[in-house]
């Protein structure tokens, strides 16, 4: 039923929006919410007719404020581990093979930031606020967190926004580079899926392994990433979508991409 899905998928012109609807809750994570985005990645992962996707939170107060705490109470330790080491959203939406914007509507606070954190460009809402407030609970970031944030950010600003736990506003999260533009609340799923069509004109290849080379930029030396990219750029030469690209270019027409 769909009024029992905490995370819907629209499709429309290569765009997928992924919309985690638990807006009573300021759509915070509990276990329904993993095990659904998960899966919807994975479907979208093999459907060719998707060339990007956009994550936002329903309701406009709210990205995803979090885990969902009301879960956390009394629950084991193992049962938490499994349930974070089973629907591992955030580093699902960051191998995800294609481009993935989040359009950041409102509270973007702990595994919310993180899940924004782990995609690949974030255009937040000016009414946005954005924090990693696991401290106050007695605890730390737990989906890459203390990880993704300091490559971000740098180390300062990461530190400061995980030991005091207070939220910033969007920006101030454009200013230290958490966000990468701002646009008005009513607009910024718009803008997000203007940005994703942009990108789902482009060769599905190309984009595949650009995000491949930039992902391991920060995974590897310098010397190494440099010969994984000529690798990956030997790869995109051999597609029909260069093929295609090169052709398009020199007939002065606009290319054709089918990713192959
Ligand atoms: N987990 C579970 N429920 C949450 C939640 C979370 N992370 N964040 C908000 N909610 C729930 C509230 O409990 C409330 O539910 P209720 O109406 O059944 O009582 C509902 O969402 C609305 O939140 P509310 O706190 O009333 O809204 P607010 O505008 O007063 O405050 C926040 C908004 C975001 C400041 C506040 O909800 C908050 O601090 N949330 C927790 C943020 C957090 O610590 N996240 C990290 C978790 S590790």
């Amino acid at each position: 039923m769909a009024e029992d899905r905490v995370v819907l998928t629209e499709i429309a012109e290569g765009v997928a929006t992924l919309t985690i609807n638990r807006p009573d809750k300021l759509n915070a994570l509990n276990t329904a919410v993993r095990t659904q985005f998960v899966e919807a990645l994975d479907a979208l992962r093999e459907d060719a007719a998707v060339r990007a996707v956009v994550v936002t939170g329903a309701g406009s107060k709210a990205f995803v404020a979090g885990a969902d705490i009301g879960e956390f109470e009394g629950r084991a330790p193992i049962d938490q581990y499994r349930v974070m080491a089973t629907f591992q959203i955030f580093d699902a939406a960051d191998a995800f093979p294609k481009p993935v914007i989040a359009a950041i509507n409102g509270f973007c606070l702990g595994g919310g930031c993180e899940l924004a954190l782990a995609c690949d460009i974030r255009i937040a809402s000016d009414k946005a606020r954005l924090g990693q407030p696991e401290v106050n609970l007695g605890l730390l970031p737990g989906g890459g967190g203390t990880q993704r944030l300091p490559r971000l950010v740098g180390l300062g600003n990461a530190y400061k926004l995980l030991f005091t736990g207070e939220m910033i506003g969007a920006d101030e999260a454009l200013r230290i580079g958490l966000v990468d533009e701002v646009v008005a609340h009513e607009q910024v799923l718009d803008r997000a899926v203007e940005v994703a069509r942009a990108i789902a004109q482009k060769s599905p290849v190309a984009l595949h392994l650009i995000k491949e080379a930039v992902r391991a930029s920060v995974r590897t030396p310098l010397d190494e990433g440099r010969r994984h990219e000529m690798t990956l750029f030997a790869l995109a030469f051999s597609s029909q979508d260069k093929e295609e690209g090169v052709k398009a270019f020199l007939e002065k027409r606009p290319a054709e991409f089918t990713g192959r």
